[in-house]
């Protein structure tokens, strides 16, 4: 057990979806690993009439749901002593002073989870400031959306603000949890092969993939005001993109690690409404097949509006204006109802400038890193070697060094991204959450497109679910005599 202070970690929304399926889930996870502090307690807070005893029946319930009835007894008892409830009108600024009597600020870290809709914000902040509740070692957490441009944007960090500091804040994005996200920092940072090559000078092209066989899943009316650039370019695509091209920190200190990621956000070249249909791609899927599996269009969806026009699938040519990054394109693409689950970096290293090989292979192909973040975590080298034989001339052939972390690391692979970044905001270390400028200069970005889409009144593609979107988005690449890695 470590010696980090114990917290008394409050979630606001407590009874909700992001509480019963990820949080509670995650917490259980981590007292199951002995990496929660013995005194740490979990105290929900929402609107409706429930008691600690209730709360905590409620908690057992989606437990046993979300972990398919693997809820270890022993574990179980342990974990839901640190449970207890309080009912608070969340539009209610006077009822937040029942904090006092519960929260113990001298003993323990008051961190305030916000699980609710940012239109709640403002009242928790003004609440918890007049209750007298805070200290100055109070953290807050919460996670996207955070707004859904860049003025909206602001406005929730400016509620937030009145209250916490910058360095009280804590805003997730589930993927920075993620092993093989954290794994880019080692990979080129600790590995002298590609800290040397990793630059205009070697790489040709750079590929994000984010794609999900799965459709909305009974959300339509959120992601339809939402769409796929908000939902996922916006965060978990340009989050992926600065752990791929930012210069090396100094140290992994948040400060340090901040300062890259902003510095490559401030680099993003500006989509202009002159550019932008060259420059990206909108899709929306129809029907079609998953796995064999028929499965309805975006517009036949359980709650759908038939004239909708937003994009479930996105897809984007990204130039990175810096020195390191002159001339290499980023094409990133995301899409829901894609033929399965895939998220993937692909580096595209330049063509050789001359072929001795020629006899035996005409063009040889470039070599390529893989990395695979999910599912199956892994990086492979798309390598050329000779294939064994004495007859005739040197034959090549591609081949595949490959580095499963699942097979490698198989004891260590217990967590997802949400144990890690919980676990990160009870211990206090800042360094994978996002600063207020990241999300600021990503939506400065991420409005450009979306405001050039509006000018330009242009409209989604359709796409046959099963698919990795409209044609234009292979078209997108082969203007540039580019394909996608499929
Ligand atoms: C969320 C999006 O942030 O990420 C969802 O709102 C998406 O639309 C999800 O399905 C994907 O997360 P993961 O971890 O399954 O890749």
């Amino acid at each position: 057990m470590t010696n980090y202070r114990p917290c008394d970690l409050v979630i606001y929304g407590a009874l909700g979806d992001l509480s019963k399926r990820k949080l509670l889930i995650s917490l259980y996870r981590l007292e199951k690993h002995n990496l929660l502090e013995a005194d740490t307690r979990i105290i929900g807070v929402d609107r409706l009439d429930e008691s600690s005893e209730s709360f905590t029946a409620i908690a057992q319930q989606s437990l046993q749901l979300f972990l398919n009835n693997t809820v270890d007894e022993v574990i179980w008892q342990r974990f839901s002593k640190r449970l207890s409830y309080l009912k608070i009108d969340l539009t209610d600024v006077a009822q937040y002073q029942q904090l006092n009597a519960i929260v113990d600020s001298t003993n323990r870290v008051m961190v305030n989870y916000f699980a609710v809709s940012p239109l709640l914000f403002k009242s928790i902040c003004q609440g918890l400031h007049s209750s007298g509740v805070l200290t100055p070692d109070a953290r807050m957490v919460m996670e996207k959306p955070i707004g859904h441009d860049l003025k909206s944007s602001k406005e929730i960090n400016d509620v937030v603000a009145d209250v916490f500091h910058e360095e009280q804040v804590y805003r997730i994005d589930h993927y920075l949890g993620k092993e093989t996200v954290l794994n880019l920092l080692a990979l080129r940072f600790a590995n002298s092969i590609f800290t040397t090559n990793w630059d205009h000078n070697t790489i040709d092209h750079i590929q994000i993939t984010v794609g999900e066989d799965i459709g909305i899943e009974g959300r339509w009316d959120y992601f339809d005001k939402t769409g796929q650039l908000r939902d996922m370019l916006q965060n978990h695509l340009l989050q992926i993109l600065t752990f791929v091209a930012m210069e090396p920190p100094a140290d992994l200190s948040a400060e340090s690690i901040h300062n890259e990621k902003i510095k490559v956000l401030k680099a993003l070249r500006p989509i202009t409404p002159h550019n932008v249909d060259e420059k990206t791609v909108r899709g929306q899927y129809t029907d079609g097949f998953i796995k064999g599996t028929a499965v309805p269009g975006y517009l036949v969806e359980e709650g759908a509006n038939t004239q909708s026009t937003t994009e479930t699938f996105v897809a984007v040519r990204v130039d990175i204006d810096n020195w390191r990054w002159a001339g290499v394109p980023f094409y990133m693409r995301t899409g829901k109802r894609t033929p399965n689950k895939r998220t993937e970096i692909v580096v595209n290293f330049k063509q050789l400038p001359h072929n001795i090989f020629k006899d035996s292979f005409r063009d040889l192909p470039a070599n390529k890193l893989v990395i695979h973040l999910q599912p199956n975590e892994g990086v492979d080298v798309m390598m050329l070697n000779k294939v064994p034989g004495i007859d005739g001339n040197i034959k090549l052939q591609q081949t595949k060094l490959d580095l499963s972390f699942s097979e490698t690391f198989k004891k260590n692979r217990i967590f997802g991204g949400y144990e890690k970044l919980i676990l990160e905001a009870l211990r206090g270390n800042p360094t994978l959450f996002l600063s207020r400028e990241e999300i600021e200069q990503a939506w400065t970005w991420v409005d450009s497109i979306q405001s050039a889409w509006a000018n330009n009144h242009s409209l989604p593609k359709p796409y046959p679910a099963g698919s990795w979107g409209p044609v234009a988005s292979v078209a997108l690449l082969a203007r540039d005599g580019r394909a996608w890695e499929e």
